[in-house]
């Protein structure tokens, strides 16, 4: 860290002068072939908007002032940087004239600004901080006007060249559209990335001309300025390419996209986290897995979710801001602002919504959709139900097919389930109502009446059989025909009988409670 930092006897802080610094983000551009609505550097890329990974890689030079520079959707821009870095201030370009006219924009709207001035282009999302700290470290020590951060790139196609004298120093820095055959075979690019010293760079942009093929101040025209002014100039080359990339299409955007999910993947793997195909596993920057966590294919783990040792997490599972304890099992499923305790079941095919809360050892089965509920420890929801606004008890047991009716139109109502409560299969618990501790729930049910604890809550229409009505009125029917074989005993070996136990439907108390529906009987269908 270069800037000093000297304590006053009042306790507070100064950064002395001469390496105090600013950061200037450029993000006013259009992007006009990224063809969107969106202005291009609030395109999102795993986890971050492109420039709140440039603020983001900005972050360790602790600068003093950060101003973004906006134009294109600046009200968007201006939004998102409120939410993201309040403490940056943005600048209207309102015409877009230049990198040059921008960065002197810029500072005519910050006047104190003295000592280092880093630059970045708002669509360099790769950077990593190491290389800007880099950058401003060498541009300090060796009180350059200007450093550029430069790249050997495999094709330079369409960036700035970095045109060296006879010696290897720097002369100039050539747009594509402005250099000669012999300049654009230069495989030395310009990052859009620097560190100016402030006087000289104000000095500089007041005399900046629009001589080129676009017509616009070129920021990058500075270092040929000061070259010929004897001012010394800097080249820091990045070790790593890939970091210089910027983004001006969907294209380049997708590829930034896989070369950030490598990095990212990388990062995990070597930090003891398991990832089965790293080729189709997403995984945003502001996610945070523990070790031997694992991870398989077809996965995406987004915004602030974190997965716990142990976890398995995968195939085919997004998670957004989704926390997973330790020893959890996530299987083909989506879950959104949730909680999975440790060693608790989901899936296959199960939807959590925000606020679904699941304890541990709880298990979420098969199309199961929980909202704004807490699920017990090893509690069971295990197929085919909605549970919305409740409270279930540790251990309590939901049969398959079960609806928390939630809603009456209106409002939003809660069901309490006591522990180990067992709800029969089919049930609608119509909110708000409870199922007290202990209490049984007879498959079937329509209840909108509290059970008592230890109860037994039926409402249902008593069974009647109507003896011989498929001869009567579907004859010559395959069913007709399998019943007569069946009343003449030449059927095949007896339908098994079905036994209820956990993970499986639960056939309820049919036999002990037909026809006798309860007291709050409710039509169920
Ligand atoms: C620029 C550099 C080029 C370098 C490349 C690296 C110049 C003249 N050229 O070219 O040498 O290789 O970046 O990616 O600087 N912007 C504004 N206001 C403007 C113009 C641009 O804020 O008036 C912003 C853009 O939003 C963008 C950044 O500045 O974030 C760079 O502008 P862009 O038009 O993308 O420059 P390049 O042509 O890529
Ligand atoms: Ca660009």
């Amino acid at each position: 860290m270069a800037a000093r930092d000297c304590p006053r006897s009042d306790g507070s802080h100064v950064v002395s002068e001469p390496h105090s610094r600013t950061v200037v983000v450029l993000a006013a551009g259009e992007g006009k072939r990224m063809k969107s609505s969106l202005p291009k550097v609030l395109h999102p890329l795993l986890g971050r908007t492109l420039v709140g990974h440039v603020l983001t890689a900005a972050g360790p030079l602790t600068a003093a002032r950060t101003l973004v520079v906006v134009g294109h959707g600046a009200d968007q821009v201006r939004d998102h940087l409120a939410a993201i870095a309040p403490e940056a201030t943005a600048v209207l370009q309102a015409e877009q004239l230049g990198t040059g006219h921008a960065v002197r924009i810029a500072l005519e709207a910050a006047p104190e600004v003295t000592g280092t001035v880093v630059v970045l282009n708002g669509d360099v999302p790769l950077l990593r901080p190491e290389t800007v700290a880099e950058l401003v470290a060498a541009h300090e020590s060796e009180g350059a006007a200007a450093t550029v951060l430069a790249a050997e790139v495999p094709d330079p196609t369409g960036l700035g060249r970095i045109v060296r004298d006879g010696a290897g120093r720097l002369e100039q820095i050539v747009e594509q559209r402005d250099a000669t055959p012999v300049q654009l075979a230069v495989r030395e690019i310009n990052a859009g990335i620097y560190a100016f010293d402030a006087a000289r760079l104000r000095d500089v942009l007041g005399k900046l001309s629009t001589d080129n093929d676009q017509g616009e101040e070129y920021l990058t025209d500075v270092f040929k300025m000061l070259v010929s002014a004897g001012e010394p100039v800097g080249v820091h080359l990045a070790g790593d390419h890939t970091e210089t990339l910027g983004c001006n299409d969907r294209v380049e955007l997708a590829a930034l996209r896989r070369l950030l999910r490598d990095r990212v993947n990388e990062r995990w793997m070597r930090a003891g986290v398991s990832l089965l195909d790293p080729e189709t596993t997403w995984i945003d920057v502001t996610v945070a897995l523990d070790r031997d966590a694992v991870v398989d294919q077809n996965t995406q783990l987004r915004g602030g979710s974190v997965v716990g040792s142990g976890a398995v997490v995968g195939p085919d599972v997004t998670l957004i801001d989704t926390v997973v304890g330790p020893g959890a099992t996530i299987l083909r499923s989506h879950a959104v602002g949730a909680e999975v305790g440790p060693d608790a079941s989901v899936g296959p095919y199960a939807y959590l919504r925000p606020d679904a809360r699941l304890a541990e050892r709880s298990k979420v089965g098969t199309f199961v959709e929980v909202k704004n509920s807490e699920l017990g420890a090893g509690a069971k929801v295990p197929h085919l139900s909605y549970v919305g606004d409740a409270t279930i008890g540790a251990r309590a047991n939901i049969g398959a097919a079960t609806i928390f009716v939630n809603y009456d139109g209106v409002n939003k109502h809660r069901t309490v389930v006591g522990e180990a409560a067992f709800v029969g299969c089919d049930t609608s618990l119509i909110a708000p109502v409870e199922v007290g501790a202990g209490a049984y729930v007879a498959a079937g049910s329509a209840i909108s009446n509290d059970v008592p604890p230890g109860a037994l809550g039926v409402t249902r229409a008593p069974q009647r059989n109507v003896e011989g009505w498929v001869a009567r009125k579907r004859p010559d029917t395959a069913s007709a025909a399998a019943a007569e074989r069946a009343q003449r005993g030449t059927q095949g070996a007896p339908a098994p009988t079905s036994s209820a136990s956990e993970g499986e439907a639960i056939h309820g108390t049919a036999a002990s409670v037909g026809g006798t529906p309860g007291a709050g009987d409710t039509a169920t269908e």
